[in-house]
């Protein structure tokens, strides 16, 4: 697997799988009935902010992610970060490795620290990883997530140091 770069012209790849999850309301906290060019601006953010993926080696995209700064001005030093992988190619290390490059990569780009701030927390494979890779919980918002399945749970802020 290759993480590189990526282009705009990599977008008709991400969104078939990015929209899946968006649509299934249990992971990310925006509007499901987001439209693609809504979701498109969010995903690939204006520099300094990066967005990745991760490829085969027969060129097909099994996830991505991105990295902005968490806030702007004096706490433009702080990054965020957001991943998919391909639900059909879950499970197989892409996640790990998206989030591995993603941290060198913000340690390169000179942030001091990587913040998430809205983990649902019954999303437990992505809590799992992140704790894996140096994350900590810091607070947990309760009720700040209304889970189509759960109800009303709860949202993590994570974070690590770089
Ligand atoms: C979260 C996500 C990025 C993980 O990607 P992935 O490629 O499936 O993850 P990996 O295969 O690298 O597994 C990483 C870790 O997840 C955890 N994990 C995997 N399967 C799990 C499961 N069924 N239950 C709980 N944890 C699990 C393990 O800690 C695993 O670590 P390991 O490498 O020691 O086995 C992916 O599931 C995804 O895109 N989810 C939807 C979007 C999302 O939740 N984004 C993150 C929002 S914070």
């Amino acid at each position: 697997m290759l993480i590189r770069d990526a282009t705009l012209e990599d977008w008709p790849a991400i969104w078939p799988f990015l929209r899946r999850y968006i649509a299934d309301g249990e992971t990310f906290p925006w509007d499901r009935e987001a439209s693609e060019e809504q979701i498109r601006v969010t995903w690939f953010p204006a520099p300094p902010g990066r967005t990745v993926v991760a490829v085969d080696p027969d060129g097909t995209i099994l996830g991505s992610a991105n990295i902005t700064p968490n806030h702007g001005g004096a706490a433009a030093h702080v990054a965020n970060a957001s991943f998919v992988v391909d639900a059909g190619r879950a499970g197989r290390g892409v996640g790990r490795a998206l989030g591995e490059h993603i941290l060198d990569r913000a340690r390169a780009d000179g942030y001091h620290a990587m913040q998430f701030n809205s983990v649902v927390e019954t999303n437990t494979r992505a809590v799992a990883l992140w704790r894996s890779l140096g994350f900590d919980i810091l607070a947990t918002v309760p009720d700040a997530f209304r889970h189509p399945i759960d109800g009303y749970v709860g949202l993590h802020i994570m974070y690590r140091r770089l």
